[in-house]
């Protein structure tokens, strides 16, 4: 199996620095998670494909975009284009996500379908050989600081054994509330792949808390 990767949201840093948040976890982090946020698929707003285009020129790091917005089939592939990674949009808004899973890979990013906390996961356990990423959501999307839903691990415990079964080599990627104290029990129930925000920005080394999780995320 790949090694567990850790992504620090920077939704959780200061916005006028974003680049000096990258640098921070360049040699610590395996990827920096981006949060876009549309204000209508959530309630709430952040960056766009500018913001990301600079930010993608200031560091190294693979980025895993996460796409909160409505009809991700009009921005996510603008993003696979500018050498993003991961391009994750959402389950809840869009209408044939094999299709768009598609379209990003031939743009020349991976693929990743997010689910967020009131959506079950089991209709999209057959899409998994189309993606490369499943982002479970473990909180409800739209804000960083909340806190971490347990009862929300059975999604990645499900995702887990169809992968498994299968014998996919899908990343699951949990994003809400992961922290010291949460993400072994993430990482038990099936997850490989863990965003951080408030833990890795909110602590006063975020490289030194990268490594932390990590080592806490050994299954
Ligand atoms: C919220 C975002 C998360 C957020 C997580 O909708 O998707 O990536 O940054 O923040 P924490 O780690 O603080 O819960
Ligand atoms: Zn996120």
């Amino acid at each position: 199996p790949p090694p567990t990767a850790i992504a620090p949201s920077i939704l959780a840093a200061d916005f006028a620095h974003l680049a000096d948040a990258a640098r921070a976890v360049e040699g610590s982090a395996d990827w920096l998670h981006v949060d876009v946020m549309d204000n209508h698929f959530v309630p709430n707003l952040t960056i766009g494909l500018p913001v990301v285009a600079s930010l993608a020129r200031a560091t190294p790091i693979p980025f895993d975009v996460h796409l909160m917005i409505e009809d991700p089939a009009r921005w996510a592939p603008a993003y696979a284009e500018l050498g993003v990674y991961n391009v994750t949009f959402h389950a809840e808004a869009c209408a044939d996500p094999v299709a768009l899973a598609k379209d990003l890979r031939a743009a020349g990013s991976r693929a990743g379908l997010a689910i967020d906390r009131d959506t079950p996961i089991e209709p999209y356990l057959d899409l998994l050989p189309h993606l490369d990423t499943l982002l479970v959501m473990t909180i409800k999307a739209g804000f960083g600081g909340q806190a971490f839903m347990p009862e929300l691990l059975a999604k990645v415990r499900a995702a887990r054994a169809r992968a498994d079964a299968q014998a996919l080599s899908i990343r699951i990627e949990v994003d809400g509330g992961i922290a010291a104290d949460t993400i072994a029990q993430a990482a038990e129930a099936g997850a490989d792949a863990f965003v951080a925000g408030t833990a890795v920005y909110g602590a006063a080394d975020p490289a030194a808390a990268v490594d932390r999780l990590r080592a806490l995320a050994r299954r």
